[in-house]
Formats: structure tokens, sequence, C-alpha cells
């Protein structure tokens, strides 16, 4: 019946019409959250540099006035409360300077990285504290030989970072908190990966259509922006690999990255 079908065709135009608009409102919303990532960077690396200025002064003062074997404890109480402070503002300066090269990443820079020496230097470097204040057990199964791949540095190691903080997260609440990470290469071997694994609750089957999209998030809006997965994704296809989703064996979540290991 023609009336029927030119019905039908309209109400799948409305429908488009109506995804369209969804998906204008998360790109606003994205190119937005960039913006303001930038301009709270550039705003807040003032004042941490002026904290830091300030509280190497005051040590150098005091040191050359008081010298450390002082008897007074209020003077030991004093330094080391500034050290704290000065540890704490360079922790800090860190984090913004991380967010200002995310800001301005270069995505079509790409380079030849041993993929095993990247992933262990991130859990040493950014991981390391995490998992041995939550008692995490961490399962390394690298391979043996180097593995290199063509990527982006700093592209993968904020997808590395993303994966695994979610498998942290996700592992929270279980007795034997586990977090596996493997490295392998492809029979072919022009693609190599990794894969982050956790026995976490996994994903429950109604999200796992929406997983990479921007903003699906199960968690509270302190907890979560449901942005880490949908970047990690973009950011595994610029840097024309994949990111997949596939359940553990144990029953938790896995997520599998493959990277070209040549130029592509
Ligand atoms: N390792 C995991 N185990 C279980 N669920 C996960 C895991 N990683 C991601 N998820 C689910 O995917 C959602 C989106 O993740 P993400 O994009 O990083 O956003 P966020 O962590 O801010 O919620 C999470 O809220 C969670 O429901
Ligand atoms: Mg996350």
């Amino acid at each position: 019946m023609p009336t029927l079908s030119a019905q039908q065709q309209i109400a799948t135009l409305e429908r488009e019409k109506a995804e369209l608009r969804v998906e204008l409102e998360q790109a606003r919303k994205l190119a937005y959250l960039g913006m303001m990532a930038t301009t709270v960077a550039h705003e807040v690396s003032q004042p941490i540099h002026n904290i830091k200025a300030a509280t190497d002064v005051t040590l150098h003062r005091l040191k050359k006035k008081y010298p450390f074997d002082s008897t007074e404890p209020i003077f030991e109480h004093i330094y080391h409360q500034l050290e704290l402070i000065n540890r704490q503002t360079e922790r800090l300066r860190k984090i913004i300077e991380n967010f200002r090269q995310f800001a301005r990443w270069n995505k079509n820079h790409r380079e030849f990285i041993n993929l095993n020496q990247l992933l262990e230097q991130t859990i040493e470097t950014i991981f390391a504290a995490q998992f041995r204040n939550n008692n995490i057990k961490l399962v390394q199964q690298l391979e043996s030989e180097p593995l290199m791949v063509y990527a982006n540095p700093f592209l993968l190691q904020e997808i590395f970072s993303i994966l695994l903080s979610n498998a942290i997260e996700a592992i929270e609440t279980q007795k034997l908190p586990t977090v596996w990470v493997t490295t392998f290469r492809s029979l072919n071997s022009n693609e190599a990966g990794f894969r982050i694994e956790d026995n976490g609750s996994g994903l429950a089957p109604e999200y796992r259509q929406h997983l990479f999209e921007p903003f699906m998030s199960t968690k509270t809006t302190e907890k979560g922006t449901g942005l880490g997965l949908h970047l990690a994704y973009q950011m595994v296809q610029d840097l024309k690999g994949r990111l997949n989703y596939q359940d553990h064996s144990g029953g938790g979540a896995g997520f599998i990255v493959i990277l070209p290991t040549e130029e592509r």
C-alpha cells in the first residue's frame, strides 16, 4: 500500500533526524569539553607555579636560618609539611602538563615503539602505587622478544591508562582483585597487540552495543564521565588499529587492542 510505505518512510526519516540531533549534541559537548580542558589547564598552571615558588622560597629561608638539626620539633614539622606541599604541587604540575600534551596531541605522529616496554613503564610510573595500595594482583604475560608497533607513544599510553583504570575500578569490591596484561603478535606478524582483562563484574549485555559511545557510563557522576572508552576507541582508530571487547573467561571484562607493526 503506497500510503503506508510513505508513512513508513516519514517515520524512518523522523527517526534518523532524531538520531542525528543526538549525535550533533554529543559532538558539541565533546568540542566544548576539549575547549574547557585547555582553558582549565592554562588557568590552573599559573597558581600552581606560584604555590611552588612560594614554598621553595620559604623552605630555602627556613633552612638557612634554622639548620636541619634544630632541636625545635615545630621546625621539623614545618619542613616536613612544606616538602609535602612541594611534592603535591609537583604532582599537580605533571597532571596539568599531561593534560596540555593531550590537548595538542599530534595524532599524525607515529614511530616504532616497543609495546612491552611502554606497558611496563606506564604500569611502573602511573599505576604501581594503585596496585600496591589496593592489593591488586597483576599478572603480566609479555612476549619475550621486544614487540615493535608503529604508533604514537603518547596516545598508546593514554589508551592503556584508560583501559587499566577501568579494570581497576571494576575490581574494587572483588575478594582477589586481579588484572591480566598480555601482549601478543598476530600470526602473519604485521600486527601486534595487548589485552587487558580483569576479574570484576564484567559487562551487562545491554551495555555492549553502546560501549564506545560518548557519555555511556554506569558509574555515579563523580566517578565516571563515560568518555574514557570513547576516547580510547577514537585513538586506536587514529593509530589504524582496532579495539574490541571480549568477556574474560574468569568472569570479568577484557579489552583487546590490535596495532600495525609497519607503516600503514
Ligand atoms: N573493565 C570493565 N569492567 C566492567 N565494565 C566496564 C569496564 N570498562 C568499562 N566498563 C563499562 O563501560 C562504561 C564506560 O567506560 P568509560 O568510557 O571508561 O567511562 P567511565 O569509566 O567514566 O564510566 C563504564 O561505566 C562501565 O559500565
Ligand atoms: Mg573510565
